[in-house]
């Protein structure tokens, strides 16, 4: 098999990218690597340290102090602690858009995801991998669904998580990260150049990954 493929899976909150990510990983034998969960353990980090995630100066006072990186088993640490389940609180969601905004920290992240794809086959979704943390990707997904759809899905996962928050707030933040990730100055939102789209509004899981793994075939990439 060729080896330093990368797959870049982007696109708005809560389309679904981050189950087919792993999906296709796992079936393929690739490294899944969740960018959104860096920006939102450094969000976590902020709210535990007492810092509000709209204030910049101190937001990025953090960068360098904070320890964000995968363990063996793929899950988020923050210091060397697993914090994949506090990373999902409502709250969080609520406030890692600022801290996304801010370019000093994903200047940051970036280099560390770089780092991460480096000599590796990787599946990497989040919102900028295609058109500039990994602009060589042999495969670039744009993956998107209606809004209202997207809330469905991410408040039955709320449900299924014990998460509470209602169907109108998770339509909200769904909208208003949307609007501030792809208004932001630096690595922005956007559908890379060279990207395919997919609309998932009424696809399944399933129908979703097959016609990844179809493209992937298809660039006789495996
Ligand atoms: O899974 P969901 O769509 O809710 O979001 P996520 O992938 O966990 O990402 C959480 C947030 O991190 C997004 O709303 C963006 O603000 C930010 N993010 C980003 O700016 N760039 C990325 N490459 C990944 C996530």
């Amino acid at each position: 098999m060729k080896t330093n493929i990368s797959i870049a899976i982007d696109g708005p909150s809560a389309s679904g990218k981050s189950t087919v990510a792993k999906l296709i990983a796992s079936e393929l034998g690739f490294l899944y690597v969740d960018t959104g969960a860096m920006y939102r353990a450094f969000t976590y980090a902020c709210l535990i340290k007492g810092i509000d995630p709209k204030d910049k100066e101190k937001s990025c006072d953090l960068i360098g102090k904070i320890n964000i990186a995968f363990n063996d088993e793929n899950k988020i640490t923050l210091d060397g602690v697993d914090v994949s389940k506090e990373i999902r609180t409502p709250e969080v969601a609520d406030n890692v858009s600022y801290i996304a905004s801010y370019t000093p920290v994903r200047k940051d992240l970036i280099r560390a995801q770089r780092e991460i794809a480096k000599g590796r086959n990787v599946v990497m979704d989040g919102r900028d991998i295609g058109s500039y943390v990994l602009p060589d990707s042999q495969v670039k997904i744009y993956q998107i669904a209606d809004a209202e759809e997207r809330a469905i899905r991410r408040h039955k996962e709320n449900l299924e998580k014990g998460l509470h928050s209602t169907y109108e707030e998770v339509l909200e933040n769904v909208k208003k990260r949307d609007y501030i990730d792809s208004h932001r100055e630096f690595s922005p939102l956007v559908e890379a150049e060279g990207s395919i789209r997919i609309d998932t509004t009424h696809m399944t899981i399933d129908e979703v990954k097959n016609a990844i793994i179809n493209i992937i075939k298809e660039k006789g990439l495996i």
